[in-house]
C-alpha cells in the first residue's frame, strides 16, 4: 500500500515537473524593413504602410518550449497574389519589391503542441500612384437652329492609386477654380474604372485654347511624388 502511494506520487511529481518545463507558444510581430508609418488602428490591429517597390520584412518573435514552429499565411487578396496559396515556415518574412496585390492581412501562427497555437496578424497597406491617363472628346451642338455652333470639350483624367488621389486641373500654370470660372465644370463621372475627374469646357471661348494639366497626388504618408499629364487644346483639335 505504501509503495503504491510512493509510486503514484513519483509519477505525479514527474508530471508536474514536465508541465513546468513545457510552455505554450507565444507570438509577436515586429518589422525591420522599410515602412512609411506603423499605426495602431484598433485595439488589436496594427497597420504597416509601405510604398510599392520597397522591401517588407516582418519578424515573428516566438516564445515557448519546445520552440514553436512558425507559419506565415495571408488572407485571400487579389487573384494575382501568389502568397495566398503558399506558406512560409520561417520566423522572418521578407518581400523585396512589394507590389500592390501583396497588400492585405498577414498572419503568423506559432505552434509547439502545448496548448493552443498563438496567432497574430498585421495589415500591410501598399501605397502607389500611377501616371494619370487623359482622354479627350467633344460634342458639337446647334444652338436653336442657328448657324452658330456650340462646342463643348471633355478632358477626362483617370489614375490608379492607393490611397485615392486628389486631382488638380490647371490651365497653363494656374489651377482652375470652378467657382471662379462659369465656363468650366469639374466632376466625377458616375461609372468609372479607378478614379476619374472630368474637366468640362462649356461652349469653348478663345481663352480655352491652352495647355491643360491634370495633376494627381496621394496623401503624403509615403512621400510619393505627384504625377501629371498635359494636353494642348488648339482650335484644330
Ligand atoms: C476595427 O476592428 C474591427 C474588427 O476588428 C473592424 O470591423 C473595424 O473596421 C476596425 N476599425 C477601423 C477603423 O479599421
Ligand atoms: C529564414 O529567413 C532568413 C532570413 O531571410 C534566412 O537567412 C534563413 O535561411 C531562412 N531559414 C529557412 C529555414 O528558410
Ligand atoms: C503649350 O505648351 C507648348 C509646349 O510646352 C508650348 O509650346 C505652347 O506655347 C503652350 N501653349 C500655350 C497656349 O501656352
Amino acid at each position: 500500500m505504501e509503495l503504491f502511494w510512493i509510486l503514484l506520487f513519483s509519477v505525479f511529481h514527474r508530471y508536474v515537473q514536465t508541465q513546468g518545463v513545457y510552455a505554450p507558444a507565444n507570438a509577436q510581430i515586429v518589422h525591420s524593413g522599410q515602412t512609411c508609418v506603423v499605426k495602431e488602428d484598433n485595439i488589436s490591429e496594427r497597420i504597416y504602410t509601405i510604398r510599392e517597390g520597397d522591401t517588407l520584412v516582418l519578424q515573428c518573435l516566438v516564445k515557448g518550449h519546445p520552440r514553436p514552429q512558425v507559419r506565415w499565411t495571408k488572407t485571400a487578396g487579389s487573384a494575382s497574389d501568389k502568397f495566398q496559396e503558399t506558406s512560409i515556415f520561417n520566423e522572418t518574412l521578407r518581400i523585396p519589391n512589394i507590389q500592390r496585390v501583396q497588400g492585405g492581412r498577414y498572419y503568423c501562427k506559432a505552434e509547439n503542441g502545448v496548448g493552443v497555437a498563438a496567432i497574430k496578424s498585421i495589415r500591410v497597406d501598399v501605397q502607389y500612384l500611377d501616371k494619370p491617363v487623359l482622354t479627350v472628346h467633344q460634342t458639337v451642338g446647334d444652338v436653336r437652329g442657328n448657324y452658330y455652333q456650340e462646342k463643348t470639350v471633355f478632358l477626362r483624367c483617370t489614375v490608379n492609386s492607393n490611397p485615392p488621389a486628389r486631382f488638380i486641373w490647371k490651365r497653363g500654370n494656374k489651377p482652375i477654380e470652378q467657382s471662379k470660372d462659369n465656363g468650366v465644370d469639374i466632376y466625377e463621372p458616375l461609372y468609372t474604372q479607378g478614379e476619374t475627374k472630368v474637366l468640362k469646357l462649356k461652349n469653348l471661348r478663345p481663352q480655352d485654347f491652352a495647355n491643360y494639366t491634370c495633376q494627381v497626388s496621394v496623401r503624403n504618408v509615403c512621400d510619393i511624388s505627384d504625377s501629371s499629364v498635359t494636353f494642348r487644346l488648339t482650335n484644330t483639335t
